[in-house]
Order: structure tokens, then C-alpha cells, then sequence
């Protein structure tokens, strides 16, 4: 077993060694009984608050053009200030789709890649690129992401951003090298409720927070054996995987509740994992016996349960569960000393309300906490679509902070820290539920206070 002696030493090569990434993400037990690794030292500035440089136009580079992001690039073709230079996909069809798309809006015929795996190398070595965003299968996340920053591009990706320990901190110490951000697109951090409840959050309704939880529950089954689409590599992730594997939708929002990375931070987690029958389940009454998809073995278990607790003592639960039939369910609760909101129905409880002690819906909030982003852009959000307008809505208040040479909403810690749950639970299940601290991606910036979408 490594110690925490050991451990140190081995951060300190790691940390000679970290450059442009590559850490040895080795787990040591620590004096207080949690699970650690190592945190690379560095001699490169924060990006925390950093400006974008101002951009009278954004040139974008998209990388995956299947489900996702042919569903971002119509809400980026809506957005005004966007110029699409350039697409990639290995599939030269959906590329040709593509370009089409942005065809039909005006802005002339976007370069096309789609020789092979590693053509978005040549898109990102372009020099008419702002900012590129990339939504492919997980797995090539944050490879993608260094191509892009080690050509001086700002890059948004989609959601998780990583899946190790090791590819949050490459993806740090490159945004920090080349001071360029390296953001992961959270979507649901932009939905109308999250955004208004945020507002109310702020203006001290529900008192002093303590609590707050976040899931992705999603019946994906018949998705994950489609012979399409995330079908061809997202099931995938359920071999040798067992934890969160998608922790970002639910965590995002509820830190933004708890400002974490923003006066409050991750601390430690524990994680459990049930058993895993769901997807056996549902093959055997939907696959043939013959179908090379009935060998497959599944080690994530179908329902993941995690708690984690804050540097402010506040607590955090995270369920996530694609393998069993259940309502989306994002849950999406936050509650302190004065009340709590929980979501899916969004519902809200105040303590001494003159309904009683019951849930009230929030049409009565909407006319003092709605945020100005929906206001004002609510309906053609909706018009452009994208769960609800919360893609539309993500996508122009990027563009705004580039275009206004502003720092982002969220930045490479954000990243870091909501995805880091997947490799954290993933050892925590693995060690019999044992606390893993979370690493400080931000190594002490974390006390900094920070808007998000200017909350
Ligand atoms: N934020 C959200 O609400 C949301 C919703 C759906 C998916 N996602 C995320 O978006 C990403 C993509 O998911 P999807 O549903 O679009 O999957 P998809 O399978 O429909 O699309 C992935 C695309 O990437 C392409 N691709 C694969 N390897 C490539 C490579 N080396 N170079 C270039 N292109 C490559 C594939 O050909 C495919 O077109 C995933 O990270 C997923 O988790 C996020």
C-alpha cells in the first residue's frame, strides 16, 4: 500500500514531471483515514477569472457532429456573432450534414474533416479558430481538448469532460500553460429553473444552506443497445466501470447553489453501487439469444449512490442510474435553515409560508428571480430548442462573455471537479465505500467569489 509519505514523494515527481500532463494517479490512504492522490505542483498563473481577449466575432471549429453536437451547432448557427469555420466527424455524411447546416445560414461552406480518427488534429492546428467544441464518445474528450489548447484555442466540451483523475489535471495544467479555457459544457446549469432558483438561492431565501442533491436518472436501456448513435460506444463504459458515470447534470447546477470552486469546494465523497441486472435484464427480453451483445459482462452497478461533503461542511448527494425504467429525474434539490426547492416537479417549501407546510410551484417567484438570460431570450431559446432552450441559452451567454471580453461562467476547474466524481466514485465502490478526498484543482483558488451568468 502506498503511504502518504510515499505519496508525497511521488506528487513531487509527478509534479516535476507534470508539464503538459501525465500524473501517476496513484491512491494512498492519509492520516485522516481518507483515500488521496497527488496534486502536481506547477509554476503556471490560475485561470481562474481570466478574461476571454474580446472577440467581435467567434470563428468555431465543431468536433462530432452525430446526436449532440448537430444539435449544439443549430443552436450556435442561431446565436448572433458565431462564424463556423470548420467540422469534423469521422463519418464524412454527417461532416457533409454539417456543412450543409451552416450553409443554409449564410455563412459560406465550412472546411470538412473526416479522414479518419485523428483528422480533428488538422482542424485544431487551423489558425482562423476562436473556439472549438467537441462532442464525440468520452473517450476522446480530453485528447481533443489538448489539441485544441496546444493550438491556442479556447475549447468547450461536452459533458463529462473526463473520465480519470488524470485527464482533469492534463486538462488543468494545459489551460494553465497555455492560458487558454478549456470549458465543459454543463448545459443544465443554464435551465430556466436552475437559473431562477440560483437568483433565489442569492437572495438568501432558503436561509443558510446545508444540503443539496443531483442525479441522472435517465432510462437509457434501449439507447445503450441501439445499433446506432451512443449505442456504438456509451454501453461500453458499463464493462469494467463502476460508479457515476455521468455525474455532471446533477452536480453542476447544485454547486453553483453552494459556490463551490467559488467560496466552498469538494472535499470528500463515499460511494455505493448496487448490483448490476438492469441492462441483463432488459437484453434478454428485447436482444435475440445469438446477438454477440448477450456476452457482454456489465460491472457498473445499475443505481450509484454518492454523498459528498464540502470544505464548508455543507452535504451533497449524487445518484446516477441508466439501466433500470424509472421518470428523468435530475432531483436537483437545494435546502438550508429558511426552506428547500427540489425539482422534478419543481416545487419549492418556505418556512411560515401561508400556504403551510406543503410544496408550492414557482409561477408565484417568476416575476421577481427569473433570470435576464430568459427574459429576455426565453422564447427564442425555446424556438431553437435543445432540452427546453437551455442549449440556446448556454451557447449565447458563451459567445456574450467572448464577444464582451469577460471570464467564462465556468472554467477548467469547473471541469475538473464535476466530472471527478466518475473516477472518485469509481475507487471509493472499489475500496469498499472508503472516503476519497477530491483533489484541489484550483491548488487554493478555490476561496475566490465568482459570479455564474451573473449570480
Ligand atoms: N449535454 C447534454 O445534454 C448531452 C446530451 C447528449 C450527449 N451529450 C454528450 O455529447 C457527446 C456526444 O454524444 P452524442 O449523443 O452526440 O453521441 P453520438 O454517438 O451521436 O455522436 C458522437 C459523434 O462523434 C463522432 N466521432 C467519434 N470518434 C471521433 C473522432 N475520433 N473524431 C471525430 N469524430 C468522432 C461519431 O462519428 C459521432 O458522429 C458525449 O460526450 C455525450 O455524453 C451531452
Amino acid at each position: 500500500m502506498l503511504t502518504r509519505r510515499g505519496l508525497l514523494k511521488s506528487a513531487a515527481i509527478a509534479g516535476a514531471t507534470a508539464g503538459l500532463g501525465g500524473l501517476s494517479s496513484a491512491v494512498a490512504l492519509g492520516e485522516d483515514g481518507r483515500w488521496e492522490t497527488a496534486i502536481p505542483a506547477t509554476t503556471d498563473a490560475t485561470m481562474v477569472g481570466v478574461p476571454f481577449e474580446r472577440h467581435e466575432k467567434v470563428r468555431l471549429g465543431v468536433i462530432g457532429v452525430g446526436g449532440r453536437g448537430t444539435g449544439v451547432l443549430s443552436n450556435f448557427l442561431a446565436v448572433p456573432g458565431v462564424e463556423v469555420k470548420a467540422v469534423c466527424d469521422v463519418v464524412p455524411e454527417r461532416t457533409a450534414r454539417a456543412a450543409k447546416m451552416v450553409e443554409r445560414a449564410g455563412q459560406g461552406t465550412p472546411a470538412e474533416y473526416h479522414s479518419g480518427d485523428h483528422d480533428y488534429e488538422n482542424l485544431c492546428k487551423r489558425d482562423d479558430l476562436d473556439l472549438i467544441y467537441i462532442a464525440t464518445p468520452w473517450i476522446w474528450h480530453v485528447r481533443m481538448v489538448l489539441s485544441s489548447l496546444k493550438n491556442g484555442h479556447h475549447t468547450a466540451t461536452e459533458v463529462p469532460a473526463a473520465r480519470t483523475l488524470d485527464e482533469c489535471w492534463a486538462m488543468v495544467n494545459n489551460s494553465e500553460k497555455t492560458r487558454r479555457h478549456a470549458m465543459m459544457f454543463e448545459n443544465c446549469c443554464y435551465g430556466e429553473t436552475e437559473l431562477m432558483v440560483l437568483r433565489m438561492v442569492k437572495a438568501g431565501l432558503l436561509g443558510e444552506l446545508t444540503h443539496g442533491s443531483g442525479a441522472y436518472n435517465h432510462d437509457l436501456r434501449g439507447e445503450l443497445f441501439s445499433n446506432g448513435g451512443e449505442g456504438l460506444w456509451r454501453r461500453f463504459e458499463h464493462l469494467d466501470r463502476n460508479g457515476n458515470l455521468y455525474p455532471t447534470h446533477g452536480l453542476g447546477p447544485v454547486a453553483n447553489y453552494l459556490d463551490c470552486n467559488r467560496g466552498d469546494r469538494f472535499d470528500y465523497m463515499v460511494s455505493m453501487s448496487s448490483q448490476s441486472v438492469g441492462l441483463q435484464a432488459w437484453r434478454e427480453q428485447h436482444l435475440q439469444p445469438d446477438d454477440p451483445k448477450m456476452k457482454e459482462v456489465y460491472h457498473c452497478g445499475d443505481q450509484s449512490t454518492s454523498l459528498i461533503k464540502t470544505a464548508k461542511g455543507r452535504i451533497i448527494t449524487l445518484e446516477h442510474n441508466v439501466s433500470e425504467p424509472h421518470p428523468y429525474d435530475r432531483i436537483n434539490l437545494i435546502a438550508g435553515t429558511k426552506g428547500m426547492f427540489r425539482d422534478y416537479p419543481a416545487r419549492l417549501y418556505i418556512d411560515g409560508q401561508k400556504e403551510g407546510e406543503q410544496f408550492v410551484g414557482l409561477d408565484g417567484y417568476k416575476a421577481d428571480f427569473e433570470h435576464e438570460l430568459w427574459s429576455s431570450k426565453g422564447e427564442l431559446a425555446r424556438k431553437s430548442g435543445g432540452h427546453g432552450g437551455m442549449d440556446y441559452i448556454m451557447c449565447w451567454r458563451v459567445i456574450q462573455c467572448m464577444r464582451e471580453g469577460i471570464a467564462p461562467d465556468f472554467d477548467v476547474y469547473d471541469a475538473a471537479a464535476w466530472s471527478a466524481p466518475g473516477p472518485l466514485s469509481e475507487i471509493s465502490v472499489a475500496k469498499g465505500s472508503a472516503p476519497v478526498k477530491f483533489p484541489d484543482f484550483t491548488r487554493g483558488n478555490w476561496h475566490t467569489a465568482r459570479k455564474f451568468a451573473g449570480v
